[in-house]
């Protein structure tokens, strides 16, 4: 058997004959490991060897069948999936180390291998005794089973074995885990079983040797195969992993999680080269002193990949916020300075937010300008433009911009709200309970937004009576003069 050197790119998967100090493709520097790969006698992969002949389809003889999809247990993490997990599918899962991926699968896993049935149990027995007994016999969900186009299923009492393979805790500290989850005698209940392994060939054995309802791996980064080259989370190893993954959950039709750490930089070898192999990409963010998580999909080969799920993370868990829409506002009537709420789309869902500002006489020689929940470059365009078309000489002043309960909010929808603020609170003039909704161009003219009607009716859903748009204001200056 004989092999032969490759470079691949630990960013972008690039792959060259050569090593490159910087990747031809995505810039990066020192990007490339060297990848050994198996040959044949005469020099071609060993897996280009074994031709079959492929059977010829017409595309509309091709039998389809209707997807089923599991449901998580969270209508939350349903709706980012598109409306439960589809069978065989793979799913990544990324953030911040710490941000509470681990905990998420956790509890799905929980909610799968036990708690939903336990928890429709509880509620039958207490529908038959209102004599109400209308659920179906079948496990589907009847309160979720309009919402998708697929059937929503939850697992049958016989199939609802969730294997969690660890490699970074030890199986009695994610015992552990479940404990603080859930209650011990419920915990007894669940089919879920731990395997702490980080090598990738005995796991793939167990797997298939038990065909579990659902695998969850965490983390991508720590599993190995002794038969390739590289520590775990080198680019061979994860490639190895990840199709090995794939091919299970193709072959088997069990839908399998990866959890994959993100660095600061916001991408990471293998997460990167993985979302182009796997079927969705979710990540989980938020602020970790805020407790808010938002789960958003970036990639999803079955459903939508703009809609977002929110969560708190508490003493016990992530609890699901289902009512998000006014969420993240402080719900009071008086007139405050330096404070505007904004209406912006997360998915199909509009969602109000208070965006807040403070703007002082700054005692450094250049001001500072502290943004947390918008962008920095964003920001200071719209200090810019505050000081040449608001005519007010903001660039003396540190200014600090908020989006309550930790949202990072990429819309230029918010633009007027965070301008209304900044005035606000520099001119110490308080605003009753406003809604802001526009993207503010470099003229200084009100621009629309999309979906403007479906925002303006949220926000009069909860009561707000002063609404500035761009329908009824053609400039910030216009704005500034009305304040
Ligand atoms: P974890 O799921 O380990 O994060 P990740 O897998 O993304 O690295 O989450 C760890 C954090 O979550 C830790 O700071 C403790 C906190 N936490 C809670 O606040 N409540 C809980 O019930 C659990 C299990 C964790
Ligand atoms: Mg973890």
């Amino acid at each position: 058997m004989t092999f032969k050197t490759r470079f691949v790119c630990n960013v972008c998967g690039y792959e060259s004959g050569k090593w490159y100090g910087r990747c031809p493709s995505c810039s990066n520097w020192n990007s490339f490991e060297e990848l050994r790969i198996q040959t044949s006698k005469k020099g071609f992969a060993q897996n280009s060897l074994n031709i079959k002949e492929l059977k010829l389809e017409k595309a509309s003889q091709i039998k389809t069948t209707s997807q089923i999809r599991i449901s998580t247990g969270f209508e939350e993490f349903d709706r980012v999936l598109g409306g439960g997990i589809v069978s065989g599918s793979v799913i990544l899962l990324s953030g911040d180390p710490g941000i509470g991926k681990s905990t998420l699968l956790l509890q799905l896993a929980l909610n799968i291998s036990g708690k939903i049935i336990l928890n429709n149990e509880k509620n039958n027995k207490n529908k038959k005794d209102n004599r109400h007994a209308d659920l179906p016999s079948d496990g589907i969900s009847a309160s979720h089973e309009n919402k998708t186009d697929g059937i929503l299923k939850q697992v049958q009492n016989d199939k609802r074995k969730v294997f969690y393979i660890t490699g970074e805790e030890s199986s009695s500290q994610v015992r552990l885990r479940a404990e603080r989850l859930i209650a011990s005698n419920e915990l007894e209940k669940c089919e879920l079983f731990i395997v702490s392994d980080t090598d990738i060939d005995n796991v793939m054995a167990l797997l298939k040797q038990h065909k579990p309802s659902l695998v969850i791996i965490d983390s991508v980064q720590t599993l190995q195969s002794q038969n390739y080259p590289g520590f775990p989370g080198s680019i061979p190893q994860i490639r190895n992993v990840c199709s090995q993954v794939i091919s299970f959950a193709k072959t088997e039709n069990i839908p399998v999680f990866l959890i994959g750490h993100i660095t600061k930089e916001g991408i990471a070898a293998g997460p990167m080269l993985l979302s182009h192999m796997v079927d969705a990409v979710l990540y989980l963010e938020g602020e970790k002193l805020s407790g808010t998580r938002i789960l958003r999909a970036f990639k999803n080969r079955f459903g939508n990949s703009d809609e977002v799920g929110i969560f708190i993370m508490e003493e016990r868990g992530l609890v699901e916020i289902k009512d998000a829409a006014n969420f993240f506002i402080d719900k009071r009537t008086d007139a405050v300075s330096g404070s505007c709420v904004a209406v912006v789309m997360e998915g199909s869902r509009p969602l109000l937010v208070e965006v807040q500002a403070l703007s002082v006489p700054s005692s450094l020689s250049f001001s500072r300008r502290v943004a947390t929940g918008i962008q920095e470059k964003r920001l200071e365009l719209l200090l810019a433009v505050i000081q040449k078309h608001a005519k007010i000489p903001i660039d003396k002043l540190d200014v600090f911009v908020n989006v309550v309960g930790g949202l990072k909010v990429l819309e230029t929808s918010i633009d007027l709200a965070a301008c209304i603020a900044i005035i606000s609170s520099y001119k110490n003039l308080p605003v009753p309970p406003t809604v802001a909704i526009s993207e503010v161009g470099l003229l200084g003219e009100l621009r629309p937004v999309m979906n403007l009607d479906k925002r303006i009716s949220e926000a009069r859903k909860f009561g707000f009576k002063n609404i500035i748009t761009s329908k009824d204001h053609k400039s910030l200056s216009q704005v500034v003069s009305n304040m």
